[in-house]
């Protein structure tokens, strides 16, 4: 997008962190804004802050795994907006665990918001922003766990991430000849309230126990991480530069690095194995 002022935004997970950090930069931009978040409480701090700082803006509660009210937000926010130009999907949690430690409702509760979320906020959306043929972006929050293996006890934060950044590159394949951008948020550690996650969990999901939110001792990484106000800066520079990827700790090009060259090994023995030399397979050592 070449210009924000007066643009609509609606951003989920918007009442902490990231989800707010990108609210005050769109508001300091001059945009309109839709706050939702499941977050009832919080939510209406944030709205005060904005109708303090002469912000236009409004708030729904909203639990993003709940497709029709996804629907229903996103018919409210053009009943009230008029238009909806940009939607940041970045509500996220997690449950650590292994396999063998977590349920099936804690892979339910965080592939339903992480990756169904995201899917449901784009269907519900994309039509309603080319509906009025101005520009638009979509940014997803996933994070840098959607292109490394963050390790044991990641698995559905992992695979969630992964699908939000893959969701992400299909839409944005999609949508090259549109004016509608679209962008990846991967942040490395940004000091969030999201060790707090489990308090957002829905009872229908069951209850996260005494599993931590983030495995592996992440929390004081996470403590130590960048300001998510610089975090929502970045998204707005992103929006204007229609930038896809947007990275929050640019030294972690070495965890992906690291994670191509496994896999470039995993090709090399592939072409040197025996069973595709001897199959005279296409690519095999020695064939054609
Ligand atoms: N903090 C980090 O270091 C980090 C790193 C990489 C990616 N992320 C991702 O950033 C995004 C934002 O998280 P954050 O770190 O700002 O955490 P946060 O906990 O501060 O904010 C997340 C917000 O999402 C809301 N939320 C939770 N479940 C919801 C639901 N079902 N529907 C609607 N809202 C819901 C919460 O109430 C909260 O306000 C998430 O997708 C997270 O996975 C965070």
């Amino acid at each position: 997008m070449k210009d924000v002022a007066g643009k609509v935004a609606f951003i989920t997970g918007a009442a902490s962190g990231m989800g707010l950090g990108m609210a005050r930069a769109f508001a300091d931009a001059g945009m309109k804004l839709m706050l939702a978040d499941i977050d009832a409480d919080q939510l209406r701090e944030v709205e005060q802050e904005f109708s303090e700082n002469g912000t236009e803006a409004a708030s729904l509660v909203l639990d993003v795994t709940k497709r029709e009210d996804v629907f229903a937000a996103a018919e409210a926010t053009v009943e009230r907006f008029g238009k909806v130009h940009v939607l940041c999907n970045n509500a996220g949690i997690n449950v650590g665990g292994t396999y063998e430690e977590l349920s099936q409702q804690d892979w339910d509760w965080v592939i339903g918001v992480n990756q169904h979320g995201v899917q449901y906020g784009i269907s519900a959306f994309l039509p309603r922003i080319k509906a009025h043929g101005e520009e638009g972006h979509i940014v997803t929050t996933s994070s840098m766990a959607g292109l490394v293996n963050a390790g044991p006890g990641w698995g559905p934060y992992n695979a969630s991430k992964f699908a939000a950044v893959v969701m992400s590159e299909v839409l944005y394949s999609e949508l090259k000849e549109s004016p509608i951008g679209v962008s990846v948020l991967c942040p490395g550690a940004v000091a969030t309230n999201i060790g707090e996650a489990a308090r957002h969990r829905p009872t229908e999901y069951g209850s996260s126990g005494d599993k931590p939110v983030v495995a592996g001792g992440v929390e004081e990484l996470l403590a130590q991480g960048l300001n998510p106000d610089v975090v929502g800066k970045l998204v707005l520079e992103g929006i204007l530069a229609d930038q896809f990827y947007l990275f929050t700790d640019p030294r972690m090009i070495k965890s992906v690095q690291r994670r191509f060259d496994r896999i470039q090994q995993g090709f090399e023995w592939s072409a040197n194995s025996r069973t595709l030399v001897n199959a005279n397979a296409p690519g095999a050592a020695g064939g054609s």
